[in-house]
């Protein structure tokens, strides 16, 4: 058990391309998603990903919150489906395929990124399948919140941080100057991941 010191943007790793898991059920695998989960704790964000620890490995863990679960825009959108809580994930070699074409936008944050959030883009609707700890197959639909965080993850996979995906980089910004004007009338914005 320990805490992993987490890359920040500007560090080569967050823009490499991970490789996938030969073998999920290995013992060094288990030891290393445990430092993640105490890193993730540490840090108090809702995802991280294999590289933003310095380790280009095609593997995740994420978590959607009760509390994030309930944000009232994800509710008035019609989202409900994503009012259920999604325990501590473990997600292995992901695939994401985006069902429709809807996108929404909504500020993010990233561990890597320490202060800053943007809004960006992304689908709103997906399906995502990999592997777990066990070995054994993962497959789910996501929407909403839900599905933000484990496409923002698997981007970290393929070197993209979330200021790439930044369609107005007006957006982009502190956290302490851009809530004082968002946080009134938008209650989506998003945690560290
Ligand atoms: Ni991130």
């Amino acid at each position: 058990m320990a805490i992993l010191k987490i890359a920040r943007m500007g560090h080569p790793i967050l823009g490499m391309k991970s490789i996938p898991v030969a073998d999920p059920q290995a013992p060094e695998i288990g030891y290393f998603v445990e430092d993640m989960i105490d890193t993730l704790a540490d840090a108090g964000g809702v995802g991280l990903a294999a590289p933003q620890v310095h380790v280009p490995i095609r593997l995740v863990i994420f978590k959607v919150p009760a509390a994030r679960a309930a944000a009232e825009r994800y509710r008035d959108a019609g989202l409900d489906e994503d009012s259920e809580e999604i325990p501590l994930t473990v997600l292995i070699n992901p695939v994401i395929e985006a069902i429709g074409n809807e996108t929404h936008a909504a500020y993010e944050g990233c561990l890597s990124i320490p202060e800053m959030m943007g809004e960006v883009h992304r689908p709103v609707h997906i399906r995502y399948s990999g592997l777990g700890l066990d070995g054994e197959p993962i497959e789910r639909e996501a929407k909403g919140f839900h599905a933000r965080v484990v496409q923002h993850e698997c981007d970290h996979l393929d070197g993209i941080l979330y200021p790439q995906r930044i369609s107005d980089m007006r957006t982009f910004g502190y956290n302490e100057e851009l809530k004082k004007s968002i946080v009134a009338n938008d209650d989506d914005n998003e945690e560290a991941t």
